[in-house]
């Protein structure tokens, strides 16, 4: 698709930070796009047309027999490279330079002191640089041709270049906050360095998808899974430009959506898609299908292939249909991928992916893949989307299921929607909606004590959640007042039958994660 859209590559070997570097990038209104090193090919590099390579850091060490490798190939295109960490060592191995075990690890803040005027560093007044370092292993005899810019305090060389291949290397991790100037850095060699001049518009990212949705699909049909959230809207609505009335939006209810949103989905997208809209009602088979399940992972696995099913089913009412978009963003596949079983491993089965039986018989098609949340939204508000649609807190595809920790049943489901509703009304009510990233109630499965009106009550506990993040890779719980912790949970006792206790959740992610489950 990059032909006309600048981008950088960056390949992955399974950092902790690797989409770090990536938001970094896009924070400078610069494409790019993150691949794990195993799927570089030279075919892949040809079709992505990368106007520069970034090599991230990652978990293993270059001396190891079996450690990850450099396609050499990307040194041919001779493009701007930059190599971060592990990625330097890469490079300097690769380039017959030598790599060695450290005698001092360096892991967290370290100083370095720069020592020749170098690109990467231009602007940056200071001499003595804070930044963040996590390598067991360093660099003893740099390359030919590559000159020394920066040692740490521990004397250890934290940044190598040479000037006239443009390649750059960083010991330490620019794309982390608590790396002085690290930001700057980034922008360095995205800008000085590799000039990049196109900035990255959402509205060209538009046009260029819609080009090449439109060359994918062709005169198929595409069906496309709506859930009313706002991946999937924004999804669906791309789609609907691409190719118009080959789309068909396919809303699966699964009877585990909050109150009134199944009605509310229905009357929306109706009104825009008419007849190519078309609501399934399998609140029935979705709860049958989930019956004594507690396990966090097999809910996820039954609610994915039941889901698939069910689409898969209704497809086949729907001629010539091929493919099947889905709102997949960046982070969703992030962490399904599972890397050397380190910092990057499976966390959870997300819905949109983990769940999909192998045999598929659909091809898939994610247009919003490569995105971040808040750049979705920028997509959706380009295209007209309503305000209300976009600004609505995510919701994840197994929906309710994954509230409602241990078995669920229509009791459970009624009980938490009811709650749910109140606290959310609350946030609106009080203009705190927009401020907080997601917020939501998890219905325990603990009973406890209590008494209302002079009588005993035994009934469920519930948890409040609400975070805030810019991307729902990191989160901080929100703090309300007093006042409002005191109004929430008297409303919801007082209206919903069921519950007689409730919980406040600050947990931040990490340690936790947003969902419960
Ligand atoms: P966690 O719980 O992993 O959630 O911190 C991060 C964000 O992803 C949402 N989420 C999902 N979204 N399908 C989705 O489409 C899923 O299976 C799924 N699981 C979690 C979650 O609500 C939060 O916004």
């Amino acid at each position: 698709m990059n032909k006309k859209l600048q981008n950088i590559l960056i390949i992955d070997y399974g950092s902790q930070y690797t989409q770090l570097i990536a938001r970094r990038i896009r924070e400078l209104e610069v494409f790019c796009l993150v691949y794990p090193y195993n799927k570089i090919t030279n075919k892949l590099i040809k079709k992505i047309n990368p106007s520069a390579f970034i090599i991230s850091g990652g978990p293993k060490s270059v001396l190891e027999e079996n450690s990850p490798k450099l396609n050499s190939k990307i040194l041919d295109y001779k493009k701007p490279i930059l190599g971060i960490c592990y990625g330097m060592q890469l490079l300097t191995k690769c380039l017959n330079g030598q790599v060695v075990h450290s005698i001092h690890r360096e892991y967290g803040h370290t100083l370095i002191n720069i020592k020749i005027k170098s690109p990467i560093f231009n602007g940056i007044k200071k001499n003595k640089l804070k930044v963040w370092m996590s390598h067991g292993d360093n660099i003893k005899k740099i390359p030919v041709d590559f000159s020394i810019s920066s040692y740490s305090n521990n004397n250890i060389i934290s940044s190598i270049e040479n000037k006239q291949k443009k390649i750059y290397c960083l010991q330490f991790h620019p794309e982390v906050f608590h790396t002085d100037y690290g930001s700057k850095i980034i922008e360095n060699f995205v800008f000085n360095i590799t000039k990049i001049k196109k900035k990255f518009k959402i509205n060209n990212f538009i046009n260029i998808k819609i080009n090449e949705l439109k060359k994918q699909i062709k005169n198929n049909k595409i069906i496309c899974g709506l859930s009313g959230g706002v991946d999937s809207t924004v999804t669906a609505y791309l789609l609907n430009k691409a190719v118009n009335k080959n789309l068909y939006c396919i809303f699966v209810d699964h009877g585990l959506l909050r109150k009134n949103e199944s009605a509310e989905v229905e009357k929306i997208f109706k009104k825009k898609f008419g007849k190519n809209f078309i609501k399934v009602d399998a609140a029935n088979l979705f709860l049958k299908n989930l019956k004594n399940i507690s396990d966090p992972e097999k809910k996820r696995k039954i609610i994915g292939n039941t889901f698939i099913k069910v689409f898969e089913k209704t497809a086949k009412k729907i001629p010539n249909v091929n493919y099947l978009g889905q709102g997949t963003l960046y982070p969703d596949i992030i962490e399904s991928i599972p890397f050397f079983g380190g910092p990057t491993a499976k966390i959870k089965s997300h819905h949109n992916v983990g769940g999909l039986p192998k045999k598929m018989k659909l091809k898939i098609i994610e247009p919003l893949r490569e995105l971040f949340k808040d750049e979705v939204r920028k997509v959706g508000e380009n295209l007209n989307i309503e305000n209300h649609l976009l600004m609505r807190h995510p919701f994840p595809g197994p929906g309710l299921a994954i509230r409602i920790p241990g078995k669920i049943n229509k009791n459970k489901i009624s009980i938490l929607q009811k709650a749910d509703f109140i606290f959310i009304e609350y946030l609106k009510e009080k203009k705190i909606y927009d401020k907080i990233w997601q917020a939501f109630v998890v219905l325990l499965p603990v009973k406890s004590v209590g008494v209302m009106g002079d009588e005993r009550t035994y009934n469920y506990s519930i948890s409040l959640r609400a975070i805030t993040s810019v991307d729902g890779m990191t989160a901080d719980f929100y703090m309300f007042n007093n006042r409002q912790l005191k109004e929430i949970s008297s409303r919801i006792i007082n209206n919903v039958k069921g519950i007689n206790r409730v919980l406040y959740d600050f947990t931040s992610k990490p340690p936790g994660t947003i969902e419960w489950e």
